[in-house]
């Protein structure tokens, strides 16, 4: 643990000198492959392979290759964006999931933005491609960044106050309860009617996992899922990875436009 905590020290020191910021005020970590979502934050100060910082993992899977980018907002924020991040189901354990997070708090973020594309669990009144605020999640990977006795409230992981900023930016913004599966395998059916009947809204393999490490370093949250598909057994289509990928790409725009009006009320 207190390894985990030096990892991410060493990890900021280097971002400093890499970047010249001395710094963050906000991380950001998007989905695979929304390189025109984080173009939208504004003009980037400098980027690299998430591998030139100690402690980050290689990407597992194509279309989730890591690189961090810094931006300066139009406001004068200084962002740091994680373009892919490292997955519970790539087998490394929880700490390179959650290494980002920590080494944006250690580089001074209290605000960390998490997106994520999620399958939809009330294809009722959800249509894909429409971006969901993430109101509360439930844990089912049977994993937890905190280790030992580090009793932790989580009572509001993410953030009433910055949700109801991204609802002045998008008024029409549905919330929802987030799901996560370890994966990497999507759900069966008979998962799919359980998570429904649990109270959830949206599934997915990411995002509670740096949200609860975010909370942990005091940083407030906002999540944000764009709708990609519908759970599995509810429309009747089998769902496949490049099709996710590719209404990410098709609503990087709209997100874009969405995160940075949020950005700009930080
Ligand atoms: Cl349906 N399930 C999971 N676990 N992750 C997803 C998804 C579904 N759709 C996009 N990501």
């Amino acid at each position: 643990m207190s390894n985990a905590f030096s990892l991410a020290a060493d990890a900021a020191s280097a971002l400093r000198a890499k970047t010249g910021v001395d710094a963050f005020d906000v991380a950001l970590v998007m989905g695979s492959g929304w390189v025109p979502a984080a173009d939208a934050i504004g003009a980037p100060l400098a980027e690299f392979p998430s591998t030139d910082l100690p402690g980050f993992a290689p990407p597992a899977v194509e279309g989730h290759a890591g690189r961090i980018r810094a931006v300066k907002a139009p406001n004068g924020r200084h962002v740091l964006i994680f373009l892919g991040r490292t997955h519970l189901y790539e087998g490394l354990g929880v700490e390179p999931v959650v290494h980002g997070i920590r080494t944006a708090c250690a580089a001074g973020a209290r605000v960390v933005v998490l997106t994520n594309a999620a399958g939809g669990l009330r294809p009722e009144t959800q249509n894909v491609g429409d971006p969901v605020l993430i109101s509360d999640h439930i844990n089912l990977t049977g994993a937890n960044p905190l280790t030992g006795a580090t009793f932790l409230d989580l009572t509001e992981v993410y953030s009433k106050r910055l949700r109801a900023l991204a609802r002045e930016a998008d008024p029409s913004l549905a919330e929802g309860v987030y799901v996560a599966f370890r994966g990497p395998t999507y759900e069966t059916p008979a998962e799919i009617r359980m998570l429904r009947t649990l109270g959830g809204d949206l599934i997915g393999m990411s995002t509670v996992l740096e949200a609860i490490a975010a909370r942990q370093c005091g940083a407030e949250v906002l999540a944000l899922s764009l709708v990609t598909n519908p759970g599995a057994g509810l429309v009747g289509e089998p769902l496949n990875h490049e099709e996710v990928l590719e209404v990410g790409r098709a609503t990087a725009q709209r997100m874009g436009g969405l995160l940075s009006q949020v950005v700009g009320k930080l």
